[in-house]
């Protein structure tokens, strides 16, 4: 594997350092229009509450603020993340807006029922354990709220092969639509919808 190509997969799932840094930037920029794409299937509201798990260089976040006028919250286990998202929204920040904190989705710092919206932008593949990371996302939603998951890998293309070989190497985990909606399932969410667009992947799910 290329030397750039292995740093940015190195840094991909807990970003440090000068290599951190730099893919956090490279990801601000190659993840817009994705993230654009999958932001279109939730309906925001004035008053949504919002949380975005592995919100790495702190994009998603930013463009959240211009989504609804109410609270949002990035999480992130990487520090050097949540560093560089307070800085890419420090205005929001300091309005109180917007709330950057290190944590796991395996043990979210919130409250059960706390949130309208979740989104997981490009995060899947890196969590310990699926169904029960799931679990906890579900607990920290409100009734009816909705959860967007994308990437821009899946496993069901026409690339399938060199994504097994991709895992293999990485150890980092490419869904299927089929996959990703099972385990939602196993979680207990409900309204369970896959997009495909290319290789990508959006799946918007309720509890
Ligand atoms: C490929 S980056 C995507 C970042 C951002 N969402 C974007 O689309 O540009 C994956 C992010 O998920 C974070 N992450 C991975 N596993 C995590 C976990 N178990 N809990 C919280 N964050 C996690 C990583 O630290 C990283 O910032």
């Amino acid at each position: 594997m290329r030397y750039l190509k292995r740093k940015r997969m190195e840094n991909a799932g807990k970003p440090r350092g000068f290599w951190g840094r730099k893919t956090m930037r490279d990801m601000n920029k190659s993840h817009s229009d994705l993230t654009d794409w999958g932001l279109s299937f939730l309906n925001f509201a004035e008053d949504d509450m919002i949380l975005d798990i592995g919100c790495g260089g702190g994009r998603t976040v930013h463009k959240l603020t211009g989504c609804t006028k109410g609270r949002i919250y990035g999480i992130d286990h990487a520090p050097t993340a949540v560093t560089k998202s307070l800085c890419v929204n420090k205005k929001a920040v300091d309005k109180g807006q917007v709330g950057i904190v290190e944590a796991t989705v395996s043990a979210l710092p919130f409250g059960a029922d706390t949130f309208t919206k979740v989104t997981a932008i490009e995060t899947v593949y890196f969590w310990p354990d699926l169904v029960n990371d799931l679990k906890e996302v579900r607990r920290v939603m409100k009734k009816d709220g909705q959860l967007l998951i994308t990437t821009e890998d899946r496993a069901d293309s026409s690339k399938a092969k060199a994504y097994v070989e991709m895992q293999r190497q990485s150890g980092f985990f490419i869904p299927s639509a089929a996959s990703l909606a099972r385990a939602l399932k196993a979680a207990g969410f409900h309204h369970i919808e896959a997009n495909i667009r290319g290789e990508w992947l959006s799946l918007t799910a309720e509890k």
